[in-house]
């Protein structure tokens, strides 16, 4: 790999340990993938913040880069283990909460913005289209690359912190035009509308193009969509089919710069839709936890909370998962007020996948298709999916 005199400085030690190490992991990698050189990048996302992902062995090594390492470009972090203020409230154990805490502290000595969220787009790490980007959460590499258009590959915890301490990730990957082009045409023949059927046609799309082995699908017949439904479609279509990028006819910026796939690969009707949602509601479940929020929820998702929860009281464990600035807007709205009021309870900076809750609860309802593998794979519960309004219901019964 070409380096320029800056980053062979770094790679010899002249910056430091932790850049060396940095750069360590960068040449290591675009040698791997056969990069020619290393690009700018104009921001980083961090993941494998949670101390239950971490471990001590994961804390020695950030507390070995936070010796002398200090970041060079804006970086914030994916959701912690637990809410930072409100931990105690949901549940989580004093060893946990200050392990967790041991691990933020080694972030922020680095320099790094302690906002723990899955959805940095929505609050200030916003790159533009076309810019060069090095991000780890999955449903936040698929949103920047598909609905903004800036170019990252799906980095892990190292390598993102490596770019985030030189500046720099190997140009290779999805950064390349060559590997931005629609691979698999498929066409929508149902309308699909809210977070819940925007994440099961994740699921469709996902699964077929895992058997397929194909990763970019090219989206026809979706007429519009929102934020809110683009991030949750983004974070299914990226857990259940392993995609980083899509195009969605008239609604992503670049679905007229590569060439459309000319072929329908395959279509996607109501039947198929209402098939797989029921695959996402489990046999007998007992619900005992909803949770709205995955990916974290926007200010929308919460005046819209708030606006159903108005003047009535949860019966069931209820959070809401969002990053701590959004929750701030809330407050000061007064949105948080009616929705605590409620009995219903925030869960920033975390959630109710990374935070340590299994065994806690029997079933859970979200209107989130990545929620319910989650939920399934890791916590072990029986999962329902629903709309924000179905989920409201289901907790003030
Ligand atoms: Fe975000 Fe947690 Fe879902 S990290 S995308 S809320 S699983």
């Amino acid at each position: 790999m070409r380096l320029t005199e800056e980053e062979q400085d770094m790679l010899n030690g002249k910056h430091g340990k932790a850049a060396k190490k940095s750069m360590e992991i960068l040449t290591t990698l675009g040698d791997i993938f056969e990069s020619k050189e290393m690009i700018d990048v104009y921001g980083v996302q961090i993941a494998g913040v949670s101390y239950a992902n971490l471990g001590e062995a994961g804390l020695e090594w950030l507390s070995e880069m936070a010796e002398d390492g200090k970041v060079k470009v804006l970086t914030t972090l994916n959701p912690a283990g637990m809410d930072r203020e409100n931990w105690q409230a949901l549940g989580i154990d004093k060893e946990f909460a200050k392990n967790q805490n041991r691990a933020i502290e080694a972030f922020a000595r680095m320099g790094i913005i302690t906002t723990c969220s899955c959805t940095p787009y929505l609050i200030g790490n916003a790159p533009h289209y076309g810019q060069h980007i090095a991000w780890a959460e999955s449903s936040a590499v698929c949103y920047a690359n598909s609905v903004i258009g800036a170019r990252t590959n799906r980095e892990g915890g190292p390598s993102a912190l490596a770019a985030a301490i030189t500046g720099v990730t190997p140009n290779y990957g999805y950064h390349l035009d060559k590997n931005r082009h629609g691979q698999v045409l498929v066409k929508i023949n149902a309308s699909v509308k809210g977070t819940d059927e925007f994440g099961v046609l994740g699921k469709i799309i996902g699964d077929k193009l895992v058997e397929l082995e194909k990763k970019i699908p090219y989206i026809t017949g979706i007429p519009s969509a929102t934020v809110e439904e683009l991030k949750s479609f983004c974070a299914s279509v990226a857990t259940y089919g392993g995609t980083a990028l899509f195009h969605m006819e008239n609604i992503t910026p670049e679905y007229e710069k590569y060439p459309k796939p000319s072929e329908v690969v395959f279509e996607i009707n109501q039947k198929d839709l209402d098939k797989t949602r029921s695959g996402l509601i489990d046999d007998d479940i007992q619900i005992d936890f909803v949770s709205i929020g995955c990916p974290h929820a926007s200010i929308h998702e919460i005046a819209k909370i708030a606006k159903l929860l108005e003047g009535k009281k949860v019966k069931k464990e209820f959070w809401i998962t969002t990053a701590r600035p959004t929750k701030r807007i809330a407050d000061e709205v007064g949105y948080s007020k009616i929705i605590e009021n409620a009995g219903a309870k925030f869960a920033s900076d975390t959630c109710c996948v990374v935070d340590p809750i299994k065994g806690r609860f029997k079933g859970i309802m979200v209107d989130s298709a990545k929620a319910c593998y989650y939920g399934r794979a890791k916590n072990k519960f029986k999962v329902k999916i629903g709309s924000i309004e179905d989920c409201i219901e289901e907790a003030v019964k």
